[in-house]
C-alpha cells in the first residue's frame, strides 16, 4: 500500500491537492474534517460534539478523532493506499495511526508538509469564506485556527521527521505546479 499523509496549516491546500493525488494514484481520500463535516450536517451525536469544536477553531478530542479514523480503516479492503487529509494533528494521533497501520503491517510511506506564509493563508480562506458555507471560515475562527495549528499540530512535524518520512513541499503558486511536487515526492518513495 501506498500510504501518504499530507499535513500543513489550515488553507494550505491539503483538500485541493488531495483531489489530484487520489486521481493520479488511486488511493483512498480521508479528510477527518470532511468526515466531520457530514456528521455536522446529518445532525447526529458525534455531528454536535464536533460542531461545538469546529465552530470555535478548536481539535475535536484526540479520542473521538482516533475512534472515527478505526471504523474508516477498518471498512476498508483491498485499497491501493490511503491518502490521510487532516489527521494526524497531534502527536498522540500520530502515534496512534502508526499503531493502527502497524496491525495491518503498514506504516506512512511519506509526509508531505505544504509550506503557505500566513498572509496567504489568511487571504485563502477569507476568500473562500464568500462561498464556502463553512462555519470557520471567518477572520476570528481562522486566525484561531493557524493558533491552534502553531500550538498543537506543528510538532507533528518533528515526530515524522524521527520517522524519516517528512518531506517540505513549497505550496505557494500555481496549483499544478504544486502538484508537480508533490508528485515528484510519492514518485521517489513509490515501491
Ligand atoms: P479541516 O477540514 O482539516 O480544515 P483545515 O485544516 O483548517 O484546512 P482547510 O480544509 O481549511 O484547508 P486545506 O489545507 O484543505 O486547503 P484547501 O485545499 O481547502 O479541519 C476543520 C476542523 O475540523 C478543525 O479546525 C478541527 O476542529 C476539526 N478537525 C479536523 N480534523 C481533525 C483532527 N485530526 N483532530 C482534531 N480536530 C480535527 O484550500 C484552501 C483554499 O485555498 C481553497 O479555497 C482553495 O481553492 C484555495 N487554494 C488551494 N491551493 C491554492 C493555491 N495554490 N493558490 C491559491 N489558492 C489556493
Ligand atoms: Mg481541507
Amino acid at each position: 500500500m501506498l500510504n501518504i499523509v499530507i499535513f500543513g496549516p489550515p488553507g494550505s491546500g491539503k483538500g485541493t491537492q488531495s483531489e489530484k493525488i487520489i486521481e493520479r494514484y488511486g488511493l483512498v481520500h480521508i479528510s477527518t474534517g470532511e468526515i466531520l463535516r457530514k456528521e455536522i450536517k446529518e445532525d447526529s451525536d458525534l455531528g454536535k460534539i464536533a460542531k461545538s469544536f469546529i465552530d470555535k477553531g478548536e481539535l475535536v478530542p484526540d479520542q473521538t478523532i482516533i475512534e472515527i479514523l478505526e471504523k474508516k480503516l477498518e471498512s476498508l479492503n483491498n485499497v491501493k493506499g490511503v491518502i490521510f487529509d487532516g489527521f494526524p494533528r497531534t502527536v498522540d494521533q500520530a502515534v496512534a495511526l502508526k499503531k493502527m497501520l502497524q496491525r495491518h503491517g503498514e506504516d506512512v510511506n511519506v509526509m508531505l508538509n505544504l509550506e503557505v506564509d500566513r498572509q496567504e493563508l489568511i487571504a485563502r480562506l477569507l476568500k473562500r469564506g464568500q462561498i464556502s458555507g463553512r462555519s470557520d471560515d471567518n477572520l476570528e475562527t481562522i486566525e484561531k485556527r493557524i493558533r491552534v495549528y502553531e500550538e498543537r499540530t506543528f510538532p507533528v512535524i518533528d515526530f515524522y521527521k524521527k520517522e524519516g518520512t517528512y518531506t517540505p513541499i513549497r505550496g505557494v503558486g500555481e496549483i499544478n505546479d504544486i502538484f508537480k511536487r508533490i508528485s515528484d515526492a510519492i514518485d521517489a518513495v513509490k515501491v
